[in-house]
């Protein structure tokens, strides 16, 4: 099977959608949504960013018109709970929207990237994951050390709001900044041999989901995602390997993000 697209992209869509709401027939076009948002990280290409602008209103289309239903309808769902605030008056609805937009693009495409990538790490090292398979209580730390050594977000931008001086440098306000998380989930101070993956490293507090304010709201659900997908794949196939003669297909997505498979075929 081709994990990308049997496995590693319609799990965590198929569970971002069903909290939140939406029917099971429109995920095929979630997925097309999603994948063009992520323009929005790709600065110097305008079309790129164009077609993430088109499917931002057009998600934004979709789920006011299931906003309306959930508010007349209301189900046991996340759209229907925001339905609840917005007649408390804790929220509007452009906010209950671009809430959802953001859940369903942060909910789905780095979960995807972690599995995928989470999964490369094992096959290329045999003896953590005949380990695992053999100490499956290690699977929440082989989670954090997959997120560690190569997770789905590589960087995360901020802007100075005033003049700030950084490593002996000054900047003015409104200066942009690249944070290199995957530099720092690789600091040989913080994470001794820091190449290695190692299933069972201990203090493992990489930056994998962001650190302070903006951490990561999903991190909780991502981690359980990821460790009972991988749970079940090792149960279900304990042969899974590299497929022979079809190499895997990635394209590297800078600046924030790392290498992401396009496919990854496998046999069992
Ligand atoms: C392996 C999967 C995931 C990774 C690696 C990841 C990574 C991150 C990172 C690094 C940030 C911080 C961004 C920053 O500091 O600028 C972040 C924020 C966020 N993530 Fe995730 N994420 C994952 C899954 C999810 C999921 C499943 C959801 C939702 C269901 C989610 C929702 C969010 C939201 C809403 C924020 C913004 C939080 C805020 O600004 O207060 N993420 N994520």
């Amino acid at each position: 099977m081709d994990v990308v697209s049997d496995l590693a992209y319609p799990l965590p869509a198929n569970i971002i959608a069903d909290m939140l709401g939406m029917p099971a027939g429109d995920r095929e076009q979630l997925r097309r949504w999603s994948q063009d948002i992520e323009g929005v990280l790709h600065y110097a290409d305008a079309d790129a960013l164009r077609a993430s602008q088109r499917s931002v209103l057009e998600m934004q289309d979709y789920l006011r018109r299931i906003v309306a239903d959930r508010r007349a309808h209301p189900q046991d769902d996340l759209i229907s709970m925001f339905a609840a605030a917005e007649r408390d008056g804790v929220v509007n609805e452009d906010e209950i929207v671009a809430n959802c937009v953001l859940l369903l693009f942060a909910g789905h495409e780095t979960t995807a990237i972690l599995i995928a990538n989470g999964l490369t790490l094992l096959m290329a090292h045999p003896d953590q994951l005949t380990q695992l398979k053999s100490r499956p209580e290690l699977m929440a730390s082989a989670v954090e050390e997959m997120l560690r050594c190569d997770g789905p977000v590589v960087s995360v931008v901020r802007e100075s709001t005033e003049p700030v001086s950084v490593a002996g440098q000054d900047f003015g306000a409104g200066q942009l900044f690249y944070l290199a998380v995957y530099a720092g989930n690789h600091d040989p101070v913080v994470f001794p041999d820091p190449a290695r993956f190692d299933i069972t490293r201990a203090h493992n507090r990489h930056l994998g989901f962001g650190i302070g304010t903006y951490y990561c709201l999903g991190a909780a659900l991502a981690r359980v995602e990821a460790g009972e997908c991988f749970r079940l794949l090792l149960e279900r196939l304990p042969g899974i390997q590299p497929a022979a003669n079809q190499a895997p297909q990635w394209t590297f997505v800078p600046p924030l993000g790392g290498k992401r498979y396009d496919t990854l075929p496998v046999e069992f």
